[in-house]
């Protein structure tokens, strides 16, 4: 296929999400989880830049966006590889397309890493759509969504365009949700992270558990206590009993007048329910005070 190569630049942001409830229902034959889990996007973004270039070569620059958070040690380099989902993304989506476009891409992050914030993930899913729209591609939203799936299983959420939704199966199945007004938060995360095949292994799913949509009922009156009493992350235990940096988030929220709290995803971040934004900031001053190294005061994205 003949591709025009764009010779405008394009911006596009890529947002972090929250795991509001996660239940690990089975193992599969596959080695997967079946999950049914809600998350939202948070208003926490990685900035992609795609630039055109004369080469057919798919190219990669990552810097690190300066943080606020003075606790906090320098986070680990991001690989410009194929190990990083940005060029998995790009190349097979290039593949597919037959293109023999090529692109410079600059991914400013600001997202976490190995946090349970699916911030490569995301990026993935921006580049998807990024270069589909930078490369002319004028791919389907089910054609993309096929190729999310190929590279993991958080990427059709970002990609669907939805701010909340359950996610099914392994996490591709998503059933976008409604809700009426923002949710506040204070999202803060250890200086350690957790690979996320480490903790599905300690995991133990749970057939019975908790219903998914009575959570997602819930959601519908966010100033309801009922939402908060039902957060749910079945990842929480099997994370902690990996890493004392999850216990002691836990601890120290336990500690906060906050909604509610949890791990989100696979950890290791952790997240408060606030009740304002103000509330989520005076959070935010005492986990900082207390020598937590990165906080953030995040809301839904609508
Ligand atoms: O799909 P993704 O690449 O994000 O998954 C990373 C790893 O997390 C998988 O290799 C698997 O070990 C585990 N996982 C799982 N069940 C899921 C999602 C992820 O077991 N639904």
């Amino acid at each position: 296929m003949l591709c025009q190569p764009s010779t405008c630049a394009l911006t596009m942001l890529a947002p972090a999400k929250l795991n509001l409830f996660l239940r690990v229902v089975r193992k599969r034959a596959d080695g997967f989880h079946d999950l049914e889990t809600v998350m939202t996007s948070i208003n926490l973004f990685d900035t992609l830049l795609f630039e055109p270039t004369d080469s057919s070569e798919v190219t990669l620059r990552v810097v690190m966006a300066s943080s606020q958070n003075q606790n906090s040690l320098p986070p680990a380099p991001i690989p410009t590889d194929s190990s990083n989902l940005v060029i998995r993304a790009a190349q097979l989506l290039k593949e597919y397309a037959g293109s023999s476009a090529g692109v410079k891409i600059t991914l400013v992050k600001r997202i976490p890493s190995a946090a349970g914030m699916g911030g490569g993930s995301s990026d993935a899913a921006t580049t998807l759509a990024g270069l589909n729209r930078f490369w002319n591609l004028s791919r389907t939203r089910e054609e993309l969504s096929e190729l999310a799936s190929q590279l993991g299983s958080d990427i059709g959420f970002f990609l669907g365009g939805c701010s909340t939704a359950i996610c099914r199966g392994r996490g591709e199945l998503i059933e976008p949700l409604r809700i009426p007004t923002s949710l506040h938060f204070v999202v803060a995360r250890p200086n350690s992270g957790l690979s996320t095949p480490a903790v599905f292994k300690q995991c133990r799913p749970n057939e019975s558990g908790a219903s998914v949509e009575e959570f997602a009922k819930s959601l519908q009156h966010p100033g309801n206590c009922r939402m908060v009493r039902l957060l749910l992350n079945d990842l929480q235990a099997p994370a902690e009993s990996l890493n004392d940096d999850v216990k002691q988030l836990r601890q120290q929220f336990n500690k906060l007048p906050v909604l509610g709290h949890l791990m989100t995803g696979s950890g290791t971040s952790y997240f408060g329910v606030c009740a304002s934004s103000r509330h989520a900031g005076m959070m935010a001053a005492r986990l900082r005070a207390a020598g937590v190294p990165w906080v953030h005061v995040a809301r839904s994205c609508s």
